[in-house]
């Protein structure tokens, strides 16, 4: 007999409230796969990509073909198959399952051992759900798309959401001067979590400051192409997480490189943050836990644009996470 479990669902493209609590198979991990039970997971605005049908190309078409989403998972080894090197059965383990078809809004998930690192043993889950796909985009974009160098300044618009949020900590292991732009009742936690100065998009225009930054690390895109130009210094470079459809045809703009990013799951780079999690060189910024019946809340609420770190999902009582709010 098939033993079951509960997921969150959904068949058709749409609002989140297509989104249901039903009874689908539990997966059985197949050779070179981890069986994780999962303890928590994050919500990203990649979820309600792939929800809306905006990137059916890719993901179905007329319905999709994968019907959970959930890209970032925290959880136990509950099984291994065969050829697995790894993991063993109990190990604590977290990753990135956007390159590998999603499924984390469920209480298992079979995924490809390549696509885990083992939790650092100081990290609660949550915390470390609130890690794979944001902070690597921001280690990717400051470090490998951005070459951000010791001593450089580096400016990060949207630095209270989950990506800029890891951004100002690693810009700060990179050993740059940041500044970081957000709304007013965020300034408080980007300087706590290492910014050097702030800036209070409601009363300042980054874009028309005399600061040139040698680069900008973007996670808005609130911006014409010619502002944020206007803001970077001579060989300075411009990385957006969003997309300017304007940076397709013309990435170099008087000396200075100006480039649309997407960030690609790496298992070696997420090794590298778990021992920066583990060292707490950087820590992630949790904004509210919702259980996973009430996944289309937390949705709706990521939706609003002003989540402060990450909005993560509890699927097992484990243990809690520290919030940003408390
Ligand atoms: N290319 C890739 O590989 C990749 C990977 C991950 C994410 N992304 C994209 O990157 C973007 C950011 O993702 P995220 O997960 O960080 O989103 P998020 O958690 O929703 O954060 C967005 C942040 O933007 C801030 N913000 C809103 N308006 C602003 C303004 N005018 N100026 C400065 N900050 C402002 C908000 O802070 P306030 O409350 O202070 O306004 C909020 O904290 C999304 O578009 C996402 O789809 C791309």
């Amino acid at each position: 007999m098939t033993t079951k479990m509960k997921a969150m669902v959904f068949t058709k493209y749409g609002a989140p409230d297509g989104l249901q609590l039903v009874d689908v198979d539990k997966p059985t991990p197949k050779a070179g796969e981890v069986l994780v039970k999962v303890v928590a997971t994050a919500v990203n605005q990649a979820d309600h990509h792939v929800l809306s049908g905006s990137l059916r190309f890719s993901t179905g078409l007329f319905k999709p073909k994968q019907t959970i989403l959930g890209s970032d998972v925290a959880g136990i080894v509950e099984a291994i198959g065969l050829n697995v090197t790894q993991f063993q059965v109990g190990d604590a383990v977290f990753g990135d399952l956007s390159g590998q078809g999603r499924g984390g809004f469920a209480e298992y998930v079979a995924v490809p051992e390549a696509v885990l690192v083992s939790k650092p043993a100081n990290l609660a889950f949550p915390q470390a759900a609130a890690v794979p796909m944001t902070a690597v985009t921001a280690l990717q974009g400051l470090r490998d798309r951005g070459n951000l160098q010791p001593g450089e300044q580096v400016l990060i618009n949207g630095a209270s959401g989950g990506v800029g949020s890891f951004g100002v900590q690693i810009a700060k292991v990179l050993g740059a001067e940041v500044t970081a732009v957000a709304s007013s009742r965020k300034l408080k936690m980007v300087q706590a979590i290492g910014a050097d100065h702030v800036i209070d998009y409601k009363k300042e225009d980054f874009s028309q400051t005399d600061q040139p930054y040698d680069l900008i690390f973007d996670t808005v895109g609130n911006r014409s192409v010619a502002e944020y130009e206007r803001a970077l210094g001579k060989n300075g470079r411009f990385v957006t997480t969003t997309f300017l459809p304007a940076l397709l045809w013309r990435r170099r703009r008087n000396g200075k490189k100006m480039v649309n990013m997407m960030a690609q799951p790496s298992q070696k780079d997420l090794a590298y943050l778990a021992e920066l999690l583990s060292s707490g060189q950087i820590n992630s910024v949790i904004d509210r836990c919702y259980p996973l019946a009430e996944l289309p809340e937390a949705l709706r609420y990521l939706a609003e644009g002003h989540a402060q770190g990450k909005v993560i999902i509890t699927v097992a009582a484990n243990d809690s996470p520290v919030l940003a709010n408390h």
